[in-house]
């Protein structure tokens, strides 16, 4: 096992997207990794549409086949490569096929990637895709085309994305880009760049848009959501050098949340990714005040031991993190949270995972995402620490985790029977076409009859019974 995800979100598949529009070149993208990177390929797909592309399912047809590439742990860069062989082996009944790579592996390979890959044509990091006409023009030459530019600027707030996923109901919407926060075992800062954030009013347009087109939900997406500050454009950091009228009118998080929130009192709001050092208690009150923001939270911890939380540059001790969960119980009492955790971090002790399981055991939390530490080029741990912890070893505390946090879903799941909660249906259940399937409010996954309801309708779903993860229950008139 080299890592396991509990969740129905299925971190790490791949996600073939499609939509058609009136071109008539095939352009077939693939993504891999967080969420950010399939919202980033309805952006690239934005940016093709203008260019003649059609998006296809079927690989063997396409014109020009995009992969969006993470490069978070090893396992994420090698899935690609694989993915790789198989374009190579359709480019042989297809050789005016163009291959692109796009993403984080785009950005931490550079150039190396068309040395190393002879089937690339094409490398572009995750601000240069506004490039990609040019890019383009350049391949279909016969030219190889890179641009890995990070921009201080770009968060692509101009352009409309193509919708690709989430069956006309739920959307991403991003607000900032890049990541500040410099965590020792992550390879994102050096990927995506400084933090900047996305012009609030850009991101409403976004949101009205989507609300008029009948979408239900969406989930406002960046690497720390926490952090967002818009101040008239710039990074992050540069906010100490803005002006007094900057600093006064700046938009913060909890200001954001309200704002669309207010904008839009039908839709749901969901956010990820929090990071505990910069959630604030405003951003809290902002979600006890909206019925309409989601309570629930993605609050990745990564360990529970204050000693690696330091090597780790987390920025918080397990007393504070434990101190802000406390907080969200008493503004928000039934949040559900969801964390991230690394086993086998460098120096890694069993005391200190066990720190890690009794944390889990005071959260419970309700979903967990769950990681063999893998050592990344460049960063941080990588340069100063030794990756000490044999693979046997990740292996069994990863093992011990992910069944904890197996009982403990099974536990938050079981809470919910007997109640009557609200469900946004957003597909047929994979299991039965006479069941839908939707999520709560807390993100857990419902399924019950279809009777006349449709994809994006809000239910009350009496649950009667439960697997694991998922609510099994019957629509019902009103809320008991
Ligand atoms: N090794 C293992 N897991 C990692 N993550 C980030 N970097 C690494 C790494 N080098 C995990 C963290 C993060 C999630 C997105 O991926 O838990 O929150
Ligand atoms: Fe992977 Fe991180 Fe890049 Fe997302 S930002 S694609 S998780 S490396």
């Amino acid at each position: 096992m080299e890592e396991k995800i509990i969740d129905e979100n299925k971190q790490g598949e791949a996600l073939v997207l499609e939509a058609t529009n009136g071109n008539t070149r095939k352009l077939f993208i693939e993504s891999y990794g967080c969420q950010m990177n399939f919202s980033d390929s309805e952006i690239v797909a934005s940016i093709l549409a203008k260019q003649g592309y059609n998006t296809t399912k079927i690989l063997e047809e396409a014109d020009l086949v995009l992969v969006n590439t993470c490069s978070i742990r090893d396992k994420a860069e090698q899935t690609v490569r694989k993915r790789l062989e198989k374009y190579n082996a359709v480019k042989r009944t297809n050789p005016k096929m163009k291959v692109g790579v796009l993403g984080c592996m785009a950005e931490r390979l550079k150039s190396k990637f068309l040395e190393e890959e002879k089937i690339v044509d094409m490398v572009v990091g995750p601000d240069a895709y506004k490039d990609l006409p040019n890019l383009l023009e350049e391949v279909e030459a016969g030219r190889d085309a890179v641009n890995v530019i990070l921009s201080k600027e770009e968060t692509y707030g101009d352009i409309a994305p193509v919708r690709l996923g989430g069956y006309g109901v739920t959307a991403f919407v991003s607000i900032t880009r890049g990541c500040d926060n410099m965590c020792t075992f992550c390879v994102v800062p050096f990927t995506r760049g400084r933090e900047r954030s996305r012009d609030p009013q850009s991101i409403l347009t976004e949101v009205n848009d989507l609300a008029e087109k009948g979408y239900m939900e969406i989930t406002l997406l960046g690497q720390n959501v926490d952090s967002y500050l818009w101040y008239g454009g710039g990074l992050k950091k540069d906010f100490k050098n803005a002006s007094e009228i900057q600093k006064a009118t700046a938009t913060n998080f909890a200001q954001l949340l309200d704002m669309v929130a207010t904008a839009q009192p039908h839709m749901r709001i969901r956010f990820s990714t929090s990071n505990p050092q910069d959630m604030t208690e405003d951003v809290l009150h902002s979600m006890a005040k909206h019925k309409n923001i989601c309570n629930y939270i993605h609050l990745p911890v990564q360990s529970g031991s204050t000693r690696i939380l330091k090597e780790m540059n987390r920025q918080h001790t397990r007393e504070e993190y434990i101190a802000l969960i406390n907080k969200i119980w008493e503004i928000i009492p039934d949040c559900a949270i969801s964390q991230d955790i690394i086993t086998g971090f460098p120096t890694e002790t069993e005391q200190d995972h066990r720190e890690t399981l009794s944390l889990m055991e005071y959260v419970k939390y309700d979903f967990g995402f769950m990681f063999m530490y893998s050592e990344r080029p460049g960063t941080t741990a990588a340069r100063k620490l030794e990756d000490d912890i044999p693979l046997d070893v990740k292996k069994r505390r990863l093992t011990e985790i992910v069944d904890l946090q197996l009982m403990h879903s099974a536990y938050r799941t079981k809470k919910f029977v007997g109640k009557t909660l609200e469900v946004l249906i957003e597909k047929e259940s994979k299991k039965s076409d006479q069941h839908w399937s939707g999520r709560t409010q807390y993100n857990t996954v419902a399924v019950f009859p279809k009777e006349n309801y449709k994809v994006g309708d809000l239910v009350m779903v009496k649950v009667e019974d439960c697997t694991s993860a998922t609510l099994l229950g019957v629509a019902v008139d009103y809320a008991e």
